[in-house]
């Protein structure tokens, strides 16, 4: 699941029962699983690739909800709540998030989407957000998102919220040691996007809260431009500087 700064959060269609997978279900993740892992290496962000072996997740079977949220739960103090069978508005989005929850859908894209659900599924959920949710440090900033959207006092400033949380942890590019490196789970799950924002002609500047905060976020195509944040540390920063810019302290 993910929020979008149209107003409306992006919903997985309702199917199925939670957990009652078929077997072309499970091999539709194992492809997806098997394909992007070899695309991310070399490419995603430390806290990436230091984060999936923590999570732990099985490449050939589709993801328990119950026991990964269990399993973050004794790790970070965060859980996975289940958007499965509900609307999810932005408000409803940052307020999971501000008590330590993580919305993840269970649908799963049919077999010939593989290389696009314009709809997150749990395979953006799982394989693009989780690992990062295994770090504290990570966790608590993300938490920080949601508690500085609360005191919004207006919807400019929750739609600009929205966008700094959507051109980072969905779209971002991070520096690390001098090279660029991805940390927004909308690429790291995404074979197509992930391809086309490597690209060298396609723009990645320097992170500016003003500039990005006025930038809608394409929910339906690929990016035409990119945002660089410095560290995870420069995340947090950016969500503090956004507040005291607004007057959106405790
Ligand atoms: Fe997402």
């Amino acid at each position: 699941m993910s929020v979008h700064d149209n107003g409306v959060a992006t919903q997985a269609p309702k199917v199925g029962t939670a957990g009652n997978y078929s077997e072309e279900d499970h091999e539709t993740w194992r492809k997806l699983c098997e394909r992007q892992s070899q695309l991310v290496q070399g490419v995603a962000c430390r806290e990436f690739l230091e984060g999936m072996p923590r999570l732990g997740l099985d490449f050939t079977r589709l993801p328990d909800r119950d026991q990964m949220s269990q399993r973050l739960q004794r790790m970070v103090g965060w859980t996975l709540a289940d958007a499965q069978n509900e609307y999810l508005g932005p408000t409803e989005w940052f307020e999971h998030l501000a008590a330590c929850r993580f919305p993840v859908t269970d649908y799963i894209r049919r077999p010939h989407e593989l290389d696009f659900t314009p709809l997150p599924d749990l395979f953006h959920e799982y394989f693009g957000h989780l690992a990062f949710f295994t770090d504290q440090k990570f966790a608590d900033i993300a938490r920080r998102y949601g508690e500085v959207y609360l005191k919004a006092r207006s919807e400019e400033q929750q739609l600009a919220i929205a966008r700094l949380w959507w051109y980072t942890v969905e779209f971002g590019f991070v520096r690390e040691n001098g090279e660029l490196k991805i940390i927004g789970a909308g690429l790291l799950s995404s074979p197509g996007e992930l391809q086309h924002a490597l690209k060298p002609e396609l723009p990645k500047h320097p992170f500016d809260i003003r500039r990005v905060a006025a930038k809608p976020g394409a929910a339906y195509s690929y990016h035409d431009e990119y945002f660089i944040i410095d560290s995870v540390d420069d995340w947090r920063a950016i969500i503090d500087t956004y507040a005291r810019m607004e007057g959106l302290e405790a």
